[in-house]
């Protein structure tokens, strides 16, 4: 199956290169750029799918890499739709699904994008592969090169969870702590990868992430069997839901599905950069702004959802032109709704997720209570990292055991309560 990829599109200035640009972002004003396809519209069949494939790579016919005996022998993707009915009471939502990511093989939603990067990178006959992430997207490149036997390098904030930086050192990378943010970690692995040559999958700045993240799009509208009318997405640098736009945009622009969903930003009021700049084009009335004038301000975020903790969004400017075009909307949410979120998901729908995760549906609860959402309107959240990264904060929302002696009478006047 041949690949439709025929160059890159400024996400700023509508600058285009050739496929052959060997590049990271545009050449005249530096933002990021998107992969552009010549898709074969009107093709008959199902020519985009590999059915032969069981992971992300079944959609081959809409990514950017052909060689796939270089991608990892690891099943990214093809993660669970369940219906939550249950779950959907609670905000009043009569059809809620959520997407559990956290079931990639190292647990998080960035298996995607590494997916795709490390074919990529292994197409351009890098030797080593570096990024820099606040532990997921780190933990992820770590395991899928690990399974090539890819040397990799990541840069993490020292303040990483336990667990994050527990997969990055068994799955066998250099793994610097840095003692600093998530974004001098960024700056950091910016300015090493350009030094040492090395592949740079950092998140936004690297085209191929957005593609990787983008094959979540084609399986909601597969297991569904239609586009619905909302995904909600939990956003720090605002590349998940780049992606997945860009899943439902190809779809529509391959001939393939006729309409999109909108988008709905979830982030944390301690970390909203990307609310704050649609919040700001939706003040000023929306319509078609010029997004080569269109800046995301920096913020100082500080939120207990450290995959989602960013103070500069990495790919700002894509997010919010998703959240616009898709006629979506924003919303923040405080810490403690995020916490709070964490058991509802677990005791509503049986999925555990991690902070920032579960900030999807502390953030959707929020968009229904003020009508942003409607009732019967179909809704998919996604949950992008699973809880075990983070026990820490689970633990904190969840409280304590009962301490128990160890007897049958102490443990049966204990469980009186609970009944038959
Ligand atoms: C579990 C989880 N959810 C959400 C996000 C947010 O993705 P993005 O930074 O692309 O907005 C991340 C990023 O690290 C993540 O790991
Ligand atoms: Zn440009």
């Amino acid at each position: 199956m041949k690949t439709h990829f025929c160059g890159f599109r400024c996400f700023a200035c509508g600058h285009e290169v050739g496929a052959d640009f060997g590049g990271y972002v545009c050449p005249r004003c530096e933002n990021n750029l998107e992969v552009r396809y010549d898709w074969p519209v009107g093709a008959p069949g199902r020519w985009w799918i590999d059915v032969a494939r069981a992971d992300i790579f079944r959609y081959r016919g809409l990514l950017p890499v052909a060689n796939l005996e270089l991608a990892a022998p690891l099943r990214v993707g093809r993660t669970p739709l369940y219906p939550a009915p249950r779950l959907g009471q609670r905000a009043g939502l009569n059809n809620l699904f959520l997407k559990d990511d956290g079931q990639n093989p190292s647990a998080s939603f960035k298996d995607r994008a590494g997916a795709v990067a490390l074919v990529r990178a292994r197409e351009t006959g890098v030797s080593v592969i570096s990024g820099a992430s606040t532990g997921n997207a780190g933990s992820s490149m770590a395991c899928l090169a690990a399974s090539v036997a890819m040397p990799c390098v990541i840069f993490v904030p020292e303040t990483a969870p336990a667990a994050k930086i527990a997969q990055l050192l068994v799955f066998g990378a250099h793994v610097f702590a840095v003692r600093g943010t998530y974004d001098d970690a960024f700056d950091l692995c910016m300015a090493v990868c350009r030094e040492r040559g090395w592949f740079n999958r950092n998140t936004g700045h690297n085209p191929f992430t957005r593609e990787g993240k983008k094959t979540a799009a084609f399986e909601i509208y597969e297991q569904l069997g239609r586009i619905p009318d909302w995904v909600v997405v939990p956003t720090g640098d605002g590349n998940i839901l780049a992606g997945i736009w860009k899943g439902f945009r190809d779809l529509q622009e391959a001939g393939i599905v006729e309409r999109t969903p909108k988008m709905l930003c979830a982030q944390s009021e301690a970390s909203g950069a990307i609310s704050g700049a649609v919040w700001e084009l939706q003040k000023a009335g929306g319509g078609r702004p010029d997004w080569s004038q269109v800046r995301v301000a920096p913020v100082s975020a500080t939120t207990v959802a450290d995959s989602i903790s960013v103070d500069v969004p990495r790919d700002g400017l894509a997010a919010v032109r998703a959240v616009v075009e898709s006629g979506g909307a924003a919303v923040t949410v405080a810490d403690d709704a995020i916490l709070a979120a964490i058991p509802e998901l677990a005791r509503g729908a049986g999925v555990f997720a991690e902070p920032a995760a579960a900030c999807a549906w502390a953030g959707l609860k929020k968009a229904a209570a003020a009508g942003i959402v409607g009732a019967d309107e179909t809704v998919v959240c996604m949950s992008t990292g699973n809880g075990l990264k983070d026990i820490a904060s689970a633990r904190k929302a969840a409280g304590e055991p009962v301490s128990l002696e160890n007897s049958v009478d102490a443990a049966l006047a204990a469980t009186e309560a609970i009944g038959r």
